[in-house]
């Protein structure tokens, strides 16, 4: 079942475009005009994620962010805002929305807030989690997992969430560098201040250098008006650099001097601003490799390498399986209002000898799928059998039909073939010759040494 997504905007043209990009992304929709009317819909349809204007007559964006806080703390809010509304926008990340699109955005950079805030929904109905039982603040997210490296990297956050130092965070994909960040952020003396969200990877490089600085009006063609970038508006705060490989290595040297000096400038100006901003990357890839190669500097990775958290596979961790699965199973079952169902003993053996090459978004991605086909009660492992079939581990000796079939010669393999070939077509050496590929005669003359030996029956 897709995700449903509340629009709420004033004006009916952005209500539909937005709402169209949506649908083509997958998504329901479902719009309202005002504050009230969202609030009224709210619990009709419990949407995954609310994206707001900010600027309405009667109940603004923050307003509603506010009331919506009440009614449903879980929802990640999304604010839409206009040039001159931005300080106000980040005064909302504060209060707890989720991010901010400014206009004019395209519709991948729609799509992708909103996957983003729909995957980390998925994380804050639960309540397991680090050390010590500390009140979670609003958007918090919890981290599940008892396994040895989930209590050694629970230990280390809180250490690192002190800290003001960058944090480096790697790890495979959908191994959980996001949350990690997010709950460092929200363990830490800022976590009152804003948490500013860039994912290098999805803009080009001139968009992301405008993204993370600003530009001044001017600037460049379609830079009408003066913009604040990421690091400007994440003052007193904290950053989140995802996939921080992906910046080409010209942006690389400006990211170095703001993380030495916390200075920079807007494109187009030459007026140094001063920032005191805490950066936390993420990488999926291997940034050793990446300066061997010479697309990283060596400089930055050091600069960034200050305080490295590498998360590991779920392979590694394959005790918090059954947890975890507990986990996704309660949240898809909490969103859509009926109760969660459990795995049987079977199909937790089966998810537990798994290698789980997509990690915690794979397993939450099987959760979801299998409570949508059980609908209660309890899964079964032929439920979840052929997809674990479907992507079956390259680094194990062997597929399972070559693990199934002992070590044989090559000539006992060889006379089984032209038996059984032989069989097929009753006997008959002209047609299994030409069916195995070989000439009549050297059939003949391997059966008759077969007879000879004993092999095979004299009647062949
Ligand atoms: N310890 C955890 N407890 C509960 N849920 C988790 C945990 N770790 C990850 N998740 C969930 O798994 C999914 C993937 O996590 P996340 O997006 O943080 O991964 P990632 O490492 O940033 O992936 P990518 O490299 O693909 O961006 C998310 O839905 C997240 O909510
Ligand atoms: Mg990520």
């Amino acid at each position: 079942m897709s995700d449903k997504i509340l629009v709420v905007d004033d004006k009916q043209m952005m209500r539909d475009s937005v709402g169209s990009t949506l649908q083509r992304g997958g998504y329901q929709v479902v719009a309202a005009g005002s504050g009230d009317a969202a609030l009224g819909l709210l619990a009709r349809h419990r949407p995954a994620v609310v994206l707001t204007d900010l600027k309405m007559p009667e109940m603004d964006g923050l307003e509603l962010l506010t009331r919506l806080r009440t009614a449903d703390e879980n929802v990640p809010v999304l604010i839409m805002t206009a040039y001159g509304t931005v300080d106000t926008a980040v005064e909302a990340m504060k209060e707890g929305a989720f991010d901010f699109l400014q206009k004019p955005f395209e519709g991948d950079q729609l799509l992708l807030a909103v996957r983003r805030a729909v995957e980390h929904r998925r994380l804050l109905q639960e309540n397991v989690a680090l050390r010590g039982s500390e009140p979670q603040r609003t958007g918090a997210p919890m981290l599940v997992g008892r396994s040895d490296p989930m209590r050694q990297l629970a230990q280390q956050i809180q250490q690192i969430a002190h800290s003001q130092g960058t944090v480096m965070i790697s790890g495979e994909s959908g191994t959980g560098k996001e949350v990690v960040a997010r709950t460092i952020h929200a363990h830490s003396p800022r976590r009152d201040a804003v948490l500013m969200f860039l994912n290098c990877a999805a803009l080009s490089s001139s968009l992301l250098e405008s993204e993370l600085f600003g530009h001044e009006r001017g600037a460049f063609t379609g830079a009408d008006v003066l913009r604040k970038g990421r690091f400007e508006l994440s003052d007193g705060g904290t950053i989140l650099l995802d996939e921080i490989s992906e910046i080409e290595p010209p942006l690389q040297a400006k990211l170095l001097r703001v993380l030495q000096e916390q200075q920079f400038e807007r494109v187009g100006s030459s007026m140094t601003i001063q920032v005191d901003v805490r950066v936390i990357a993420t990488t999926n890839r291997d940034l050793v490799e990446c300066v061997a190669d010479g697309s990283f500097r060596e400089d930055l990775y050091y600069r960034l390498n200050v305080l490295p958290l590498h998360l590991p596979p779920l392979r590694d961790r394959i005790e918090d399986v059954p947890l975890l699965a507990e986990h996704f199973l309660s949240q898809v079952s909490l969103r859509e209002q009926r109760d969660a169902p459990v795995f049987d003993g079977e199909a937790l053996e089966l998810l537990m000898g798994y290698h789980w090459p997509g990690n915690l978004r794979e397993l939450g991605n099987i959760c979801e799928r299998a409570s949508v086909l059980t609908r209660g009660g309890v899964i079964r492992a032929s439920i979840v059998q052929p997809w674990l079939a479907a992507r079956p581990d390259p680094s194990a000796e062997g597929d399972a039909a070559g693990a199934a079939r002992p070590i044989a010669r090559l000539e006992d393999v060889e006379r089984e073939q032209i038996l059984r070939t032989l069989d097929t077509f009753n006997g008959n050496r002209q047609r299994t010759a030409e069916a195995l590929g070989i000439c009549v005669r050297t059939l003949g003359l391997k059966l008759k040494k077969w007879k000879q030996s004993n092999l095979v029956a004299q009647t062949v």
